[in-house]
């Protein structure tokens, strides 16, 4: 009778010694003695490889030959317990099949690769360690999201990634058209008339889910989305992607506070999966990558977040310069504070995760609520901080090596609010009728926030490039795979 394959990593849990067992995978290392080669097999369901063993004189010469690093295997035999190789089981093998040959050309053979060696071969990085590891949590993590959202009473909404609108307005989308872009129509001012392209108007790769995720949370009551977003800004920085994932949830009824307290739950929660369910993969980064990881992710969940409004972070910074620190980008009140800004924050001054809060009108996005405004041209925000022009309820979530890692705010309910601040913009807002109608009938108080998926996979990690915790990166000048 045929027998099944086992998983490795179902394998190395079992101790009924002395049953056959089959296993598929590829060949990690092989080394040997005059008498056994030991080939260490790892299929990807786990960090560790189980040791297979072969007495040399039970198979041939040209087999043995074959079996090279990267070549992939089938071996049946007797599970046995093991003494030198690390794990408790090994495979006395009596049966191998090589499924693939592997040539002595295979990219991932040397150990201790860059990062940057591995990005040019990333359709092959997946077979390493390291890029197993980061997959297998980056895995854990969208499990662990669903499960939050899920137990915590909130739908899975789906909204269009192809789009007329642009959320944040910052200009920075990709076109989706289907048109040849030499004949395309233009009118007599030189605009292009997009009447005869597949949608009859300008059409895009969505920058963010909120505006459709709105219309969801004012309808449902609290909705999350979980997909990719495009952006197009030129930014060729390890934080940065052109094509990222973004878990963006919108609640009804939320204010400043509770915004601020599920921001905080949300991510404590993402740790705390990894750590209960990612611990070979985290102990194996920990060792090779970043030896402060695990006491990292433990120390975030020790502590709770800062909260602070950006008038307070502003004065903290300014107070810093004076006493010396340098900074490259100025920071003074009205200014979008640079990463190393936020770094500074969060990683010398306070130590521990930072929510901001009340950022100045002016940097902020159109759809965010407004703090009170006060006579001399000021306003009055979180725990009655006042700032020097109007600001919002934006609450970024910044966080050690990161920065950013997540930009929500409380939403602007109020319609002719929302309609003065569209109009001092100048915005256009023809494509966003419907998203008005949300202030016309019923309108409520309502809040949410945008998450990040790589930049916490970046923290949770430990790894340092944005382009090395997603399997395809794509970034300005790469789109290869
Ligand atoms: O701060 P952002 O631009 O906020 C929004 O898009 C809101 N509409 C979200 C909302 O309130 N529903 O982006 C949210 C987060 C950032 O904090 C950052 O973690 C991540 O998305 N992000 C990027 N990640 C990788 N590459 C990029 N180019 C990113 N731009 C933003
Ligand atoms: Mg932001």
């Amino acid at each position: 009778m045929d027998i099944k394959r086992t998983r490795i990593a179902d394998l190395l849990k079992r101790t009924d010694y002395g049953q056959e067992v089959l296993v598929k995978g590829w060949v990690r290392t092989k080394r040997g003695s005059k008498s056994v080669s030991f080939i260490a097999l790892n299929d990807g369901s786990t960090i560790k490889n189980v040791q297979i063993v072969a007495d040399l004189e039970k198979f041939s010469d040209e087999l043995l030959k074959q079996i090279t690093t990267g070549a992939c295997l089938s071996v049946k035999g007797t599970m046995v317990e093991s003494i030198g190789s690390g794990q408790s089981v090994e495979v006395q093998a009596t049966d191998i099949e090589v499924l693939g040959l592997c040539g002595d050309d295979y990219p991932m053979q040397k150990k201790g690769q860059s990062f940057e060696y591995m990005r040019q071969h990333a359709h092959m990085r997946l077979r390493t360690n390291t890029f197993g590891a980061v997959m297998r949590i980056r895995h854990n993590m969208a499990m662990a999201i669903h499960t939050y959202f899920h137990e915590h009473g909130f739908y899975y909404f789906h909204t269009p990634l192809i789009t007329a609108s642009d959320c944040e307005g910052a200009g920075n989308m990709f076109q989706v058209t289907t048109k040849n872009l030499y004949d395309l129509k233009k009118d007599d001012q030189g605009k292009i008339i997009y009447d005869d392209d597949f949608f009859g108007q300008q059409t895009s790769l969505t920058v963010s889910g909120q505006l459709e995720g709105e219309l969801g949370a004012t309808a449902l009551g609290a909705i999350y989305t979980f997909g990719p977003t495009f952006r197009a800004e030129n930014s060729n920085t390890p934080r940065h992607l052109a094509e990222f994932w973004m878990i963006e949830p919108e609640i009804a009824f939320l204010d400043q506070e509770e915004l601020m307290d599920l921001e905080e739950d949300f991510i404590n929660y993402c740790v705390r999966w990894a750590l209960d369910h990612c611990q070979d993969d985290l102990e194996f980064l920990n060792n090779m990558i970043d030896k402060t990881l695990l006491e990292r992710l433990q120390s975030v969940l020790k502590e709770s977040f800062v909260r602070l409004t950006y008038t307070e972070g502003i004065n903290i910074l300014q107070e810093a310069i004076k006493n010396g620190k340098k900074f490259e980008f100025p920071c003074n009140w009205g200014d979008d504070l640079a990463s190393e800004h936020e770094r500074f924050l969060v990683e010398e001054h306070f130590k521990k995760p930072v929510i901001m809060t009340d950022y100045p009108t002016a940097i902020k996005s159109f759809y965010m609520k407004q703090n009170e405004a006060t006579a001399d041209g000021g306003s009055i925000g979180y725990h009655g901080v006042k700032a020097p022009a109007s600001t919002m309820q934006g609450t970024d979530v910044l966080f050690p090596q990161i920065g950013e890692i997540i930009g929500g705010s409380v939403r602007e309910a109020d319609y002719d609010r929302l309609m003065g601040e569209i109009n001092r913009r100048q915005m256009d807002m023809t494509h966003l009728w419907w998203y008005l109608d949300t202030r016309r009938w019923g309108s409520c108080p309502h809040a949410g926030f945008g998450l990040g998926f790589e930049r916490l996979i970046l923290f949770v990690t430990g790894m340092q490039n944005i382009r090395d915790v997603i399997p395809f990166p794509r970034t300005p000048r790469s789109a290869e795979f």
